[in-house]
């Protein structure tokens, strides 16, 4: 590693763990949104703690409301009860502190891969000479460094992903809050993704609140996960992930990985069925060659 990639690193690192930052921690959050039939309660009564450099994933099924509560740390939403706070401070909007990564990318199209990366950092007053070197080591790091010139649309969904994560990085922000990111990526990008993820996070040593409908990649990533229950979302359990770090493809296959898996899985699934019964209803039957022997369907799931 060059001098100058650990300077910016160590930069990074300061802000965060080497100085016990980072600490996230929601309690009793809950957020209903305005609707013209009345308030929509989306997440109920939620608690969480990210501890400085904690690597932590929040899984729950479609709508339970994890991109809520993200949002909510970030800044970009109000909780309706209850508090969200970093480091003892009360979140009321969004700051450098908190990096943020959306599922949809998010770069700025009409901007090169190099000056999206340096945008926080020209915001932040830094004069260019010393943004550009700190762009083009993140970038580096991602393995970017190559593309540094091009505009988004010339890049693949995974290499824009890296962008924005990389991006979300360069103010050195104290918390990098990611919301699905690798979603839209295909099996082998993903795991590529995880692995550099894990990397960078490594290295920086910043907490992480990471949001998935994966549960491999939640157990994968994870030094503990929060499962939701479905809408309005509250903290159904809370499961710290013992595997050793650093964590290699092939423990997937272990029986520890595979415990934790069914353990989550059936504690999603229990999760999922209950989301959907709201929308999978009896009519939803007819048509299709189903015989539920005289059961509602609502019974049976
Ligand atoms: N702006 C809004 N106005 C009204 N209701 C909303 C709004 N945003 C979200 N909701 C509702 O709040 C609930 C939680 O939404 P949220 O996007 O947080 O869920 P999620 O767990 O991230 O879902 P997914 O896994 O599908 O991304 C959902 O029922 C959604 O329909
Ligand atoms: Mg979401």
């Amino acid at each position: 590693m060059s001098e100058q990639t650990a300077g910016v690193i160590d930069n990074i690192a300061d802000a965060s763990v080497a100085s016990g930052k980072g600490r996230i921690e929601v309690s009793h959050f809950g957020l209903s949104y305005a609707s013209a039939e009345g308030p929509i309660e989306a997440v109920a009564d939620a608690g969480i703690v990210v501890e400085p450099g904690e690597f932590v994933s929040i899984i729950g099924p479609s709508g339970c409301g994890k991109s809520t509560l993200l949002n909510a740390v970030a800044g970009f939403l109000k909780p309706t009860r209850g508090t969200v706070r970093v480091d003892d401070e009360p979140v009321n909007r969004p700051s450098a502190d908190r990096g943020m990564v959306f599922q949809q990318y998010s770069l700025f199209p009409w901007k090169t891969v190099r000056e999206n990366v340096e945008f926080g950092l020209k915001m932040k007053g830094m004069e260019r000479s010393r943004r550009e070197s700190a762009a083009r080591t993140l970038l580096g790091l991602a393995g970017l460094l190559a593309f540094e010139n091009q505009y988004p649309d010339r890049l693949s969904g995974g290499m824009k992903q890296r962008v924005g994560i990389v991006r979300a990085l360069a103010t050195g922000p104290k918390v990098l809050l990611l919301d699905e990111p690798f979603g839209a990526l295909d099996a082998q990008t993903r795991i590529i993704m995880q692995q550099i993820l894990t990397n960078m996070w490594q290295r920086l040593k910043i907490s992480v609140l990471f949001v998935t409908h994966d549960i491999d990649e939640a157990i994968f990533l994870s030094d503990r996960v929060y499962c939701m229950t479905a809408r309005p979302g509250t903290i159904k359990a809370e499961i710290t992930i013992p595997l050793p770090r650093p964590r290699q493809q092939s423990m997937m296959m272990s029986s520890e990985f595979l415990a934790l898996r069914r353990g989550l899985m059936s504690l999603i699934s229990e999760e999922s069925l209950k989301a959907m019964s709201g929308e999978v209803n009896d009519d939803a039957l007819q048509g299709l060659t189903i015989d539920t022997h005289g059961h509602a369907l609502s019974e049976m799931i």
